[in-house]
């Protein structure tokens, strides 16, 4: 069974133009060109459901623009999208999470952004707490925490609401050794029962040995798409 299917994706944007004096002089005048930038042009992809992928590839490539899409947060220009199941996107941090509420009332939040109940999370309350080893702040507001922290938090949540596929998107990168040890064991379970992961990252050491299959994308093409080692070998000679 596929978890994710696209075909045909493209994303496009119209370039800005400019709109004031200040940008005028701040610019120069405006290069002509084609008025639409590609963030992706014509992607097929199937992530079949149990397979862990890697996403690679240098800033603006389109990587979060892809589990963006995938995840049904942007509406490719072109093409089809398709998600099966239950799909948990973890992308841009702090992305469904309040600031004014305390780590625990952020938890409820966001399991019902999720689409989880009020009970199924009070269940889960305990191991997702646990698990972000955030005991000792989790009744402060979210806004007094650090980057890790609310990372930590994002994927306790994430991972603990039953998900049958998650996305990632630079998620661990902000994390401690320790914290990232967890998460890649956390993620390893994950596919040992059958889910599937996709994740973006720039630690191409992280994806090989958590992806068994990687895909190289490069100005909003597939450059690349095969088994991780031999992938991230040929990225890292051609840089
Ligand atoms: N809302 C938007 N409007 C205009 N351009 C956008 C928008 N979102 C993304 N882009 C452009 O699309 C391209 C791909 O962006 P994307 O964020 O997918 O890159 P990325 O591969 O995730 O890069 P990074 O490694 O830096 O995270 C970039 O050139 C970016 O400027
Ligand atoms: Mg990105």
């Amino acid at each position: 069974m596929d978890s994710i299917e696209l075909q045909g994706i493209s994303v496009r944007y119209r370039r800005e133009k400019i709109r004031s004096l200040k940008e005028l002089v701040v610019r120069g005048l405006a290069r002509r060109g084609a008025p639409y930038f590609y963030s992706l042009r014509d992607i097929s992809l199937t992530v079949r459901s149990g397979e862990s992928v890697g996403i690679i590839g240098p800033n603006g490539a389109g990587k979060s623009t892809l589990l963006r899409v995938a995840a049904g947060i942007v509406t490719p220009s072109e093409g089809v999208a398709i998600g099966r199941g239950n799909i948990v996107p973890l992308l841009e941090l702090g992305t469904g999470f309040e600031s004014e509420l305390s780590g625990r009332e952020n938890i409820q939040f966001n399991g019902a952004l999720l689409g989880r109940s009020r009970a199924q999370m009070r269940a889960q309350l305990d191991d997702i707490i646990a698990f972000s080893g955030l005991e000792q702040f989790i009744d402060a507001p979210l806004r007094t925490y650090s980057t890790g922290m609310v990372a930590r938090l994002a994927f306790a949540i994430a991972t603990a609401v039953d998900a049958e596929t998650i996305l990632l998107d630079e998620i661990l990168a902000v994390g401690d050794a320790a914290f990232r040890a967890r998460c890649e064991e956390r993620i390893r379970t994950f596919v040992r029962e059958g889910r599937t992961i996709v994740l973006v990252s720039h630690e191409t050491e992280e994806v090989v040995k958590l992806c068994k299959r990687t895909v190289w994308l490069a100005k909003g093409e597939i450059v690349a798409d095969g088994p991780s080692e031999e992938i991230i070998s040929r990225y890292e000679t051609q840089r």
